[in-house]
């Protein structure tokens, strides 16, 4: 069989510019778009032969079966050595942050507080306060990793305030790249069982993570009984558009797991179980293309930074295809007019920047919270050439504001 080649360079940008996706179209065509979290690549073939079966077959009605959670299972015990999903615990979502406000409805009341670390993943916030519970911040410290002192203020907080708290973990994070540690993952269960706490670990970015670090499923650990996990083949094999994901829950969660209606598991899409089924099944070999070529983009951000971008501090992800810029000494003063947070789409400061002067549209690292501020995050799943155009683009804006 001839292997499988780096699927980031299997595109040009003229056939990506005919995507019609979000990535795609919220920015006029002389953008280079590097914000939202879709990849550049095409279709895994197995999930690509997967889809053609069922559209040949009219295969398009409700979703029904336990094929997702059993690829499941099988992908978790391969790659993670986790062997403890049980199917009895394990509902189809029709989406990750989807099933977490499921999720919330079930074991939590309007009002309750919901502990975040931000700079996060912009709707780890929109999805919790529009659906009426509160934000509670437990900032990452300044290395970018839980702030266990800080964690466990914000638990003692959120607990006197309710008798119900959750606390939603994302692992890796999103926008640092960070993969945590079985340490800082047992010290999380503790704080949660000291306070009475439910973790709810957002695990949607866990299969890609890099050679130097290790991705542990928060729920392979013990502790984590009353747990749960939220994940989905959408980031790793770019199937955001082919909505469904999986909620796990611990060894002691059944009831709360009774507690969420059957017609949830109903909702995901058809032809988005039968993708993510595929994706978890036969996307091993792909996925180990794809984390080859996203490894090497790492690195070529690392040497684009050094040499368009020296003042940008560069904190290497461990996993995730984004990578967590610090632009504090790119001169952006006066581009904060009209920031607004909690949008994706917001502009600020440097991101403003390499937006007008640079045509390139990153992630403004204002909308992740407090100490998002000054950064950007740039999506680097991508082809080498258009991070490479990307990359002098933005330095070159940098440089001309700095003249100016
Ligand atoms: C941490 C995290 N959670 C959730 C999502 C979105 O997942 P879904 O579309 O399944 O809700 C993303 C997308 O980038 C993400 O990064």
């Amino acid at each position: 069989m001839t292997p499988i080649g780096n699927p980031l360079e299997a595109l040009s940008l003229d056939e990506l510019r005919t995507r019609t996706s979000w990535k795609w179209t919220t920015y006029p065509n002389d953008v280079l778009p590097l914000w939202v979290a879709e990849m550049d690549v095409p279709l895994a073939p197995p999930i690509a032969e997967s889809l053609y079966r069922a559209i040949a077959n009219g295969d398009t009605g409700y979703v029904s079966g336990t094929e997702l959670v059993e690829a499941f299972q099988g992908f978790a015990s391969r790659r993670w050595g986790w062997d403890t999903v049980s199917a009895d615990r394990t509902l189809v979502v029709v989406d990750v942050m989807n099933g977490f406000v499921q999720l919330l409805d079930a074991i939590t009341e309007p009002g309750d507080p919901v502990i975040v670390n931000p700079p996060v993943y912009t709707p780890f916030y929109s999805y919790t306060e529009h659906h009426g519970r509160r934000i509670v911040e437990a900032p990452l410290g300044e290395d970018c990793r839980i702030d266990l002192e800080a964690l466990d203020r914000a638990f003692a907080a959120a607990r006197a305030s309710s008798p119900r708290a959750v606390y939603l973990l994302a692992n890796p994070h999103n926008p640092t790249g960070v993969v945590h540690t079985v340490a800082e993952l047992t010290s999380v269960l503790e704080l949660a069982a000291t306070h009475g706490v439910t973790v709810v670990s957002n695990e949607i970015h866990a299969p890609i993570v890099y050679s130097d670090a290790q991705f542990t499923p928060l729920l392979s650990l013990p502790g984590a009984e009353r747990a749960f996990s939220l994940t989905s083949a959408s980031k790793a094999w770019n199937l955001a558009g082919a909505k469904a994901a999986v909620l796990v829950g611990g060894s002691d969660t059944a009831d709360d797991l009774a507690a969420i209606p059957a017609w949830t598991s109903r909702i995901a899409s058809h032809l988005g179980v039968i993708a993510q089924t595929a994706a978890y099944n036969e996307g091993d070999e792909w996925l180990d293309a794809l984390l080859s070529g996203l490894e090497r983009n790492r690195n070529l951000l690392g040497e684009l930074l050094t040499e368009h971008l020296p003042e940008v501090g560069y904190l290497r992800p461990q996993g995730t295809y984004m990578a967590w810029l610090d632009c504090r000494n790119v001169i952006t003063s006066d581009r904060d007019e009209g920031a607004t947070a909690g949008s994706f789409g917001a502009m600020a400061g440097a991101a403003k920047l390499f937006y007008d002067d640079g045509k390139v549209a990153v992630t403004s690292g204002h909308v992740f919270g407090p100490g998002g501020t000054g950064r950007v995050r740039i999506n680097f799943g991508t082809s080498s050439s258009i991070l490479t155009t990307a990359l002098r683009q933005m330095g070159d804006a940098a440089r001309s504001a700095a003249l100016s």
